[in-house]
């Protein structure tokens, strides 16, 4: 399946100032690797549904077209997101107008679900944040958002109060997940906040010597069920990061991979197959430049990252603030360590230095700063 095709000049307005998807962002819309059974994505999503049917006596039904291009009432307002929210800027999030957005989450289409009818519901699709490059973040993911609305029949006779009802079997439903898909793996709960659920908690599992967040969950804002007239009920949702699962899952060392049409790593993978463990074609060399310069007030790390990943593509595998300082003029200097490699071949010593200066002048055009 290769997916729809999307006309960029269909959905942007080149000329509207709050319009910050790339072409390299717009031409990832549509490819829809949630639904290529071959695919770790796919395979993934499968097991996933395969655990829900087979666990839960009543259905949860399952949505994987909706489009990812949604309104800012969708994405925000629907779900509680404050005016003020960092996740509203124009440097996390890909703004096709000042009243759309590429979702930064599932959770975007929580409420009009809600207001359809539906009770019980699992929705995939890709994603898209602005964000730094390294070996687990990638502007386009993928989520898998659960959803589950409880009546009073439901707690009543557990004698517990619905919130704790709804909390501990969200927690039960999904360490039972991380069972069927990993068996034995390390994992830890984490109290975190999100508008949308209270209480709220992430899901860790241990992954290449460190904690990897996989999972975003709790039980849902009374005031969201209200919007839909479920005023004596409680649900819990949650929202699975695809691509970190199937990094933990089949061993895959770079999220860059997932986007690789080389035969060498989509070859490695069969539907329905879970017990694969990717087998890395050799490793490339990395090669390392560094680029150093004073930063102005408008600077963030995500426009760096974006013009770098612009110009290299898939060749970037890691920036990282390498140093920092503010001279005595109370100018500040940015030193960034840029990581090229390849996942497929090795890079040539011409290559990488035309990338880097490519990179250069872009910073230099595009960034309002001053190369050092
Ligand atoms: N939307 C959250 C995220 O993307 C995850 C989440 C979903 C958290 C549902 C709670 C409930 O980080």
């Amino acid at each position: 399946i290769g997916g729809v095709t999307i006309a960029r000049n269909d959905v942007v307005r080149e000329d509207d100032p709050t319009n910050n998807v790339p072409d390299s962002i717009f031409s990832k819309l549509g490819m829809q690797l949630h639904r290529r059974d071959k695919h770790p994505i796919g395979i993934i999503k499968n097991a996933i549904y395969h655990y829900f049917d087979s666990n839960y006596a009543k259905k949860f039904e399952t949505f994987e077209d909706l489009s990812p291009i949604v309104t800012t009432k969708q994405n925000f307002d629907d779900v509680l997101v404050p005016a003020d929210h960092v996740s509203r800027s124009l440097n996390d999030t890909y703004y096709v107008d000042s009243q759309t957005v590429l979702r930064c989450h599932t959770s975007a289409h929580q409420a009009e679900l809600l207001r359809e009818g539906h009770r019980r519901f699992l929705v995939t699709g890709d994603v898209y944040r602005r964000d730094s490059i390294d070996s687990t973040h990638y502007p386009v993911f993928h989520q898998m958002e659960g959803f589950c609305v409880f009546s009073p029949e439901d707690w009543n006779e557990s004698g517990k109060d619905s919130t704790l009802y709804a909390a501990e079997d969200l927690k039960k439903c999904l360490e039972g997940l991380a069972r069927h898909l990993f068996g034995a793996v390390e994992m830890r709960w984490v109290d975190t906040y999100f508008p949308f659920t209270e209480p709220s908690f992430e899901l860790e599992i241990y992954f290449k010597e460190d904690w990897l967040e996989v999972l975003g969950c709790g039980v849902t804002e009374q005031r969201i069920l209200k919007q839909s007239g479920l005023e004596n009920n409680v649900a819990w949702a949650f929202g699975l990061g695809l691509e970190r699962l199937a990094m933990v899952l089949f061993d895959i060392p770079d999220i860059r991979l997932f986007w690789s049409d080389d035969e060498r790593f989509t070859s490695q993978f069969g539907k329905g197959e879970l017990g694969v463990k990717f087998k890395p074609f050799s490793k490339y060399p990395p090669c390392y430049k560094d680029i150093s310069f004073w930063i102005s007030e408008s600077f963030t790390e995500n426009n760096f990252c974006e013009v770098v990943r612009g110009i290299a593509g898939d060749l970037v595998e890691e920036v990282k603030l390498i140093d920092s300082f503010t001279n005595k003029k109370g100018m500040t200097s940015h030193c960034y360590r840029i990581v090229f490699r390849s996942m497929e071949r090795s890079l040539t010593d011409e290559e990488v230095n035309d990338l880097q200066s490519k990179v250069r002048d872009e910073v230099q055009r595009k960034l309002n700063v001053e190369l050092r």
